[in-house]
């Protein structure tokens, strides 16, 4: 049986936020992605691994088997889709609200309404849910200069404290959705690594708990 796991994470709060519980697993990792240059860190396990990649590709890793297993945030997972994982755990960390924004003040045009936004799908599935007619304009970050200088109209985009808005006179408009990471696991690798997943799971689930 093959018993080494492959984890995916992305640097930064992915990582930061990933790790205590990792850590509460018995997982420690070796090296540090905010100083390292390697992608696959070792572990104080000989059959576990992290690769570090970035925050979107996490799904298309563990989709492809590349990882057994990762953490991705709900908004990455819904953008993706899901196919070829499973939604293991919500493990509440990086919090936040995917929401629409835009001017506090500005009526919105009568007709299509232009929105920026880095979530495509997540957009288009909204407004068409709605039956509101959009035109998207995908960017991939800095989403909240986009009204500013009249790319858009509004933007889609995840909020926390709000003050990135406030900070760009922005003001948060439309709630979509409540966001967290999950980890997710490979649908064949869940039926080939069970016991070991499983287990692995279990303390996190655990570490989860005794944190909430
Ligand atoms: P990429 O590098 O692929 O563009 P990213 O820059 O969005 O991704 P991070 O900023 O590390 O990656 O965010 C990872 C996840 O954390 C997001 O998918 C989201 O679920 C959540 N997140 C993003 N911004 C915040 C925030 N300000 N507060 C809390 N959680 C956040
Ligand atoms: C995210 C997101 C917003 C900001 C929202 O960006 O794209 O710009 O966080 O957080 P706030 O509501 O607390 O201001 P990013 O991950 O690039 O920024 P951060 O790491 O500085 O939060």
């Amino acid at each position: 049986m093959n018993k080494t796991l492959t984890i995916a994470l992305s640097k930064g709060r992915i990582f930061k936020e990933t790790m205590p519980l990792l850590e509460a697993a018995g997982i420690k990792a070796l090296d540090d992605p905010e100083t390292s240059r390697k992608l696959i860190l070792d572990t104080n396990h000989d059959n576990i691994k992290l690769v570090i990649i970035r925050a979107t590709d996490v799904p298309v890793y563990v989709q492809y088997g590349a990882a057994d297993l990762g953490v991705t945030g709900k908004d990455v997972l819904m953008e993706h889709g899901g196919e070829g994982l499973y939604e293991m755990l919500d493990l509440h960390i990086a919090e936040c609200k995917l929401m629409t924004a835009g001017f506090a003040d500005k009526a919105l045009p009568e007709g299509q309404l232009k929105v920026a936004t880095k979530f495509v799908n997540c957009t288009r599935d909204y407004f068409a849910k709605q039956g509101r007619q959009i035109e998207i304009i995908k960017l991939y970050g800095s989403m909240e200069l986009a009204p500013i200088v009249g790319l858009a109209d509004i933007i889609v985009d995840v909020v926390q404290t709000g003050s990135t808005l406030k900070a760009n006179g922005l003001v948060p408009l439309e709630h979509m959705a409540d966001i967290s990471s999950r980890m997710i696991v490979n649908s064949a690798s869940m039926k080939m690594k069970h016991e070991i997943l499983g287990d692995l799971l279990e303390k996190i689930k655990e570490a989860v708990n005794k944190k909430s």
